[in-house]
């Protein structure tokens, strides 16, 4: 998924887009470029393959000066990471420049029907068709917003655009088309910015606006227009954004993951204010604009996720069906799409999604909207296509989370699922208002649990000391904490390279012990609750196959030290709220172990934050 960045205004634009180009570069980082109107009226592009710092070097080489320009940070789908696929894509006469977001899925037809036209290409992507068609439009006579409705509404599949023209050097066209990384408009005094996400501008204004499906808008430094690709004017919402833009950098910290992970005890904080009333002993959700009525309605809940959200809804079955009695079923998002399920008006489909982008998730909750099931979302990216989808939503209040591997958001989506399975139990009448008063009680402590683990930071670095090396790992759990194990493993496949697996305990017997020797370092978590017991018997067993065990267990247990070879202590939590605490030192050890051996940590190989093409 790429970065974009567009501007017009007073402000030199190469400054500004690079800015932002900066603060989104965990979008995509295989090649990045920049396109600015100069001062002789030509489009003049610099672009480089690889990190952003490439093209940093390039302008400082052989800088830019204009007031209006266009850059891109990419993650490449179509035509290879190189500089001659990387954006800006110039037409063939160098009057029209683009950059874009998705994949044009019909671009093999319309280039061989350019080409046939004499049209020459110049690189491998699927991009360089928009450009050429807005071209041979605006060289027939046509102005660059007619060029850009007749060009935009040819292309299929998920796309974000923005062009720009030497015919009409005042302005930038853009245009979001499916569920392709959003399109935000920044509206500043006298400028204008253009964003595929908010961190990008956020610090020039707070004013934005988030294009919708088909829509596309015309930007000039004295504001903007926005209609539907047909031309019919859109009168869009103007949101007021709350992120502060310094959460949007790292401050002392060495990356954003490691930020982001101190940061979890304030977005948990953040994420229950305004919803739990510690004195009242009350939880409210308003934006999930729920019912009694509605509630007692439902059949089932399906919640469909990707990734380490998709963790976070295995955990939410456990806290849903706990306290709220309804059936839930979890499901990758990817999976969901592609099969017939039985939901229907008596159905909630939950979607749980960091980016609120992604577009497996999206789709999913597109085919729950057609079988009449009721939409939620809890989203942590205010405007974004999952939250304005939704009947009701539960932003996380995470702030920015800039890394690829989630963390921040990762524990307050858990503790919003939690906080939905009490309205919905309080609804269904399963909770009274006594176990609201517990279940608020629970809440009000997390935070400070979770600045506890943080507290012992240090071990976890002693640990990835011994373990940076291993080439394989095994995460081990039971229960509400096999989703933990599942997210363990996840994070530190995604951020170190190191194959690992996250198992429910239960089913080593049934193979996957045959992994385990020495060079196996087996993560089990083993904190109190009701299949303690069971979880240590696997532990034991792990060990008397010669496996190196790293138990996760609950302050004050002193049994397991002779169970494990290592134990990392957190503190006695709620068993529905564990997991939130539990995953904490994962993310720690993972992060260590992903530094010691020298990974790109905030922007691992092969991976975007936000992953908005199939
Ligand atoms: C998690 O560390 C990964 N970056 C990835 O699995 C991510 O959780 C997944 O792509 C879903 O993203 P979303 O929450 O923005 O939908």
């Amino acid at each position: 998924m790429c970065g974009i960045v567009g501007y017009v205004g007073p402000r030199q634009a190469p400054s500004v887009i690079m800015q932002g180009l900066k603060r989104l570069e965990y979008r995509g980082y295989d090649s990045a470029g920049i396109a600015v109107l100069v001062e002789n009226g030509a489009i003049a592009i610099r672009r480089d393959v690889g990190k952003l710092k490439n093209l940093e070097a390039m302008l400082a080489d052989s800088p830019l000066r204009g007031e209006i320009g266009i850059g891109h940070t990419r993650w490449a789908t179509h035509g290879a990471p190189s500089q001659r696929n990387a954006h800006p894509h110039v037409a063939m006469n160098e009057r029209v420049v683009v950059v874009h977001n998705g994949i044009v899925e019909n671009y093999q037809r319309l280039r061989h029907e350019l080409e046939a036209e004499g049209i020459v290409f110049r690189s491998d992507t699927d991009t360089e068709v928009i450009v050429q068609l807005l071209e041979r439009y605006v060289e027939s006579g046509m102005t660059l917003v007619q060029a850009a409705q007749n060009t935009f509404d040819q292309l299929e599949g998920s796309n974000a655009i923005v062009a720009m023209s030497v015919v009409e050097p005042d302005r930038l066209v853009t245009t979001r088309l499916g569920n392709a990384g959003g399109i935000t408009l920044g509206l500043g005094e006298g400028e204008m910015f253009i964003a595929s996400d908010i961190p990008a501008i956020l610090e020039y204004t707070r004013d934005m606006v988030f294009l919708e499906n088909r829509q596309m808008a015309v930007v000039t430094r004295d504001g903007y227009e926005v209609t539907t690709l047909g031309g019919e004017p859109v009168d869009p919402v103007v949101h007021a954004i709350s992120w502060d833009p310094v959460s949007a950098v790292k401050g002392e910290y060495k990356h954003f993951m490691q930020k982001e992970i101190f940061e979890q005890p304030r977005a948990l904080i953040d994420t229950l204010s305004g919803r739990v009333d510690f004195e009242q002993a009350t939880i409210s959700l308003p934006e999930m604009n729920l019912t009694p009525e509605l509630v007692r309605g439902l059949r089932k809940i399906a919640i469909v996720a990707c990734g380490t959200s998709y963790y976070g809804g295995l955990v939410g079955k456990y806290m849903i069906e706990s306290l709220a009695r309804i059936p839930v079923e979890v499901e990758y998002a990817s999976e969901f799409r592609y099969y017939n399920p039985i939901i229907d008006e008596h159905s909630a489909v939950l979607s749980i999604t960091q980016s609120g982008e992604t577009a497996d998730t999206l789709a999913a909750t597109e085919l729950a909207r057609e079988n009449g099931a009721l939409l939620w979302s809890i989203v942590n990216v205010m405007g974004s296509q999952a939250m304005r989808a939704a009947d009701g939503y539960i932003l996380m209040k995470a702030g920015p989370e800039i890394g690829v591997a989630s963390t921040k958001a990762f524990t307050t989506s858990m503790a919003d699922l939690y906080m939905l399975a009490c309205v919905l139990g309080e609804m269904r009448g399963t909770l009274r208002a006594e176990d609201i008063r517990r279940c608020a009680d629970e809440l009000n402590h997390l935070p400070h649990l979770a600045g506890r683990v943080l507290d012992h930071d240090p071990e976890y670095s002693q640990l990835a000391d011994q373990f940076y090396r291993a080439e394989n790992f095994l995460f081990l759990g039971r229960g509400i904490n096999y989703p933990v194990a599942m997210e363990g493993a996840l994070k530190l496949k995604e951020i170190s390279y190191i194959h690992a697996e996250g198992y429910p305990a239960g089913e080593m017997k049934h193979g996957p012990i045959a992994l385990i020797d020495e060079r196996m370092p087996v993560v089990a978590v083993v904190t109190r609750d009701h299949l303690y017991d069971k979880m240590v018997s696997q532990v034991e067993q792990a060990r008397a196959r010669g496996g190196v065990v790293i138990a996760l267990a609950t302050e004050g247990d002193e049994s397991i030290r002779s169970k494990a070879d290592h134990v990392i202590y957190v503190p006695e939590t709620p068993p529905l709220l564990a997991p939130i605490v539990n995953v904490m030192p994962l993310q720690l050890l993972s992060y260590h172990i992903a530094v010691r051996r020298g990974a790109d940590v905030d922007q691992p190989r092969n991976l975007a934050k936000s992953v908005t093409v199939e």
